[in-house]
């Protein structure tokens, strides 16, 4: 838009000058006038430029009042290489711990451009509740959506309204309840997998060559969701090189070049940014073109047997069509990509933290394994995992005040759920370490183990992984179950410890910047020794 009209005013202001000078309207066949309106256009982009990256931040923003941190700051780009390429989530979490602040302030990101982080529990709850004035990113929007397509994870207004009303009710306990033989089979495939693996590579010890985990993770996560969201089986733990699973590949989890035609889209036109003549965009777009096939043909086969009332299948796609009624095809793809795009990546993640957790603490595989797999004591601990996203970032709508502060139309907040994860205010002086007991206490009487709800923190914000408010995450019941199954039987049968040991100090891991999971850049090796007795 800018560009247009940046190209617009240049041509009226070139012509006027061209006449003033040659007082002749015929300037469109003369070099001169070309010249002069390039002149123009680059003077008018400069100005532009300067007026977004040092005039507005500096000078004339209503932000410029709010504490900011400012060492090791470029003067014209920010803190955008930290912001672009460093684990999302991080930098806010440290600066809230250097800067005096009073639960909100400001820092520049690529280009300067404005970011405000909110960090008190207070201003958090009231920008998550406020959905009509904090939306959900229109940067995300453009990026994601000629993927996902118009669904809830990336709309704002009453239609996001209505469909969360539409999916929400089907990722409730009770519902999920029937897709635990999905999880449990597929918990039972992955251990046959590892199995395999260490009787065929144990040495001495009874421990295997290092096992990646993520790799695992990934594969017996994306097998779940899709059957468990849209029937169909990926089979990625059977066949991980299949043309559907490299197809998803180079859909979700997208290459270096690929993320920056992503970003291109939030500064150019989407035709612009489409047309870049690689071959790499070409295949990309051919890979999203599968896999929306794949839902389509998913859905009209279930819309054919709903028809004939032999529809029985549990996911949540059946549902939509058997229990909700949904017959629009094509929302019924963008329901399955929002799953494919929500609850595959972040669950994979969070399996993966989970063993490295066990790993750290080889006294909890041991007390887990003196009970029942299933039983209560790890569903408690799986809440306490490392978030898998670091952070989330809104919108303002349209001119907002939050805390006596004007914050202007379209500015990016973001919500580091990490730091508020680790907030010694909220768990006390051990906040950084991983505790699953905090949500365990010895009934005085009985002696029972008791659930404490909220992990003994103080507010409600403390505990940030799936957020709160009114977009908070509708696919933690599934999150959770699908964790503990997977972990429960792993942990179940294998003893790991982390193959490098140097990772045992978690700060040591190097964290991927790409993308939205905050997951390790290297992946987790472990090695693996099969229990005896089961
Ligand atoms: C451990 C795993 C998961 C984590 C950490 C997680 C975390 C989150 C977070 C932080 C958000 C807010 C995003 C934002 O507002 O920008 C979110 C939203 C959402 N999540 Fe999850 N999620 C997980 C698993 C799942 C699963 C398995 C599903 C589906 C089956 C799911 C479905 C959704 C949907 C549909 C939304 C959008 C809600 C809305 O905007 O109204 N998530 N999740
Ligand atoms: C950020 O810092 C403020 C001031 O020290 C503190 O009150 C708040 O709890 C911190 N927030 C997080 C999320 O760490």
């Amino acid at each position: 838009m800018k560009l247009a009209g940046l190209t617009i005013a240049s041509f009226f202001v070139s012509a006027a000058i061209y006449h003033v000078h040659s007082r002749s309207f015929f300037f469109l066949g003369h070099f001169q006038f070309y010249a002069l309106f390039w002149c123009v256009w680059l003077a008018h982009a400069a100005g532009l430029l300067f007026y977004s990256v040092i005039l507005w931040p500096k000078y004339l923003s209503p932000l410029r009042r709010l504490p900011e941190p400012t060492e090791g700051r470029s003067w014209w780009n920010g803190y955008g290489q930290r912001a672009f390429f460093g684990a999302k989530g991080e930098p806010v979490a440290q600066w809230n711990r250097s800067l005096r602040n009073d639960g909100i302030f400001r820092y520049l990101d690529v280009l300067n451009i404005e970011r405000v982080a909110v960090t008190s529990p207070e201003l958090v709850g009231q920008v998550l509740a406020r959905i009509q004035d904090f939306e959900q990113s229109h940067n995300l929007f453009r990026l994601a959506m000629p993927i996902l397509g118009p669904g809830i994870v990336l709309i704002n207004g009453e239609e996001h309204k209505r469909q969360r009303k539409l999916l929400a009710p089907l990722l409730a306990t009770k519902e999920i309840r029937k897709l635990d033989s999905i999880f449990w089979d597929k918990s039972l495939e992955l251990l046959q997998k590892v199995t395999d693996v260490v009787s065929k590579t144990a040495s001495a010890t009874g421990f295997s060559e290092p096992i990646c985990v993520d790799h695992y993770a990934g594969h017996v996560t994306l097998d779940g969701i899709s059957k468990a969201a849209l029937g169909v089986d990926f089979e990625s733990l059977k066949n991980p090189d299949s043309a559907i699973v490299s197809n998803y590949r180079g859909v979700f989890e997208p290459t270096a070049i690929f993320r920056f035609i992503a970003v291109c889209k939030i500064f150019f036109p989407r035709w612009l940014s489409e047309s870049i003549p690689l071959q790499r965009v070409k295949e990309a777009k051919r890979a999203i073109e599968l896999i929306h096939n794949v839902c389509r043909t998913s859905a009209t086969t279930k819309m054919r047997l709903n028809a004939n009332k032999d529809l029985t299948t549990p996911d949540l796609i059946s549902c939509l069509i058997r229990d909700r009624g949904v017959t629009d095809e094509e929302e019924l793809v963008t329901h399955s990509m929002q799953m494919l795009g929500a609850g595959h990546e972040t669950v994979g993640v969070g399996i993966t933290w989970g063993v490295y957790e066990f790993c750290r603490q080889a006294q909890w595989q041991k007390d887990i394994r003196a009970e029942d797999a299933a039983s209560k004591r790890l569903h408690v601990r799986v809440p306490a995992l490392l978030a898998p996203v670091g952070q989330i970032g809104r919108m303002t709508a349209h001119d907002t005040v939050l805390h006596d502060q004007l914050i202007p139309k379209g500015t990016t907040i973001h919500v580091s759920i990490r730091s508020f994860n680790r907030n010694p205010v909220n768990w006390g002086a051990d906040a950084g370490e991983f505790k699953p007991e905090r949500w365990l206490r010895r009934d005085e009487v009985t002696g029972d183990l008791v659930y404490v709800p909220n992990g003994g923190a103080l507010t409600k914000q403390a505990l940030m992984t799936f957020i709160h408010g009114g977009r908070d995450c509708i696919g933690r019941v599934f999150a959770r179950s699908e964790m503990l199954h997977v972990l429960a039987t792993l942990i179940g049968r294998f003893e790991f410890v982390l193959t490098d040991l140097s990772y045992m100090d978690e700060t040591t891991i190097p964290v991927s910047g790409a993308g939205f999971a905050y997951k390790p850049r290297d992946n987790i090796h472990v090695h693996a020794r099969q229990i005896s007795g089961w």
